[in-house]
């Protein structure tokens, strides 16, 4: 019984550590000076990302270069800064991935 509760534990422990890993990447990257998972902070909430139907390649090309626009309603139109190359595309692929993930 008691492998068991540790089998699950350890189980869990595995799903939740890419999240854990991809949310540290964002912190290293500074995004979390102005975004949170789930409230606005200067951006929008990245789950309100991720329901918004945002697609994939929107979310990278906004992440790479900049963006504003999409979010006026939510920032009152302050722009995201570009993070390429500071971030490098395969960091930006994996915080996009993230993001929608939410
Ligand atoms: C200086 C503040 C700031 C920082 C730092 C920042 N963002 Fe943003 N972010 C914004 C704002 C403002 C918007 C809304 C832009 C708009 O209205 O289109 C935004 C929008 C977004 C969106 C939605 C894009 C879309 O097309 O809908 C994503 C995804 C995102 N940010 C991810 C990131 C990631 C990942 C990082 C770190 C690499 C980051 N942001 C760092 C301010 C910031």
């Amino acid at each position: 019984m008691k492998s068991i509760i540790t089998a699950a534990v350890l189980a869990s422990a595995l799903v939740a550590a890419p999240a854990m890993a991809d949310l540290d990447l964002a912190k290293k990257s500074g995004c979390l000076a102005c975004h949170s998972v789930d409230k606005k902070v200067v951006g929008p909430a990245w789950k309100d990302v991720a329901a918004s139907g945002a697609d994939r390649a929107r979310l990278i090309t906004t992440i790479t270069k900049g963006g504003k626009g999409n979010w006026t309603a939510v920032t009152g139109g302050v722009p995201m800064p570009p993070y390429s190359p500071r971030v490098s595309d395969a960091n930006i692929e994996i915080l996009a991935d993230f993001i929608l993930g939410l």
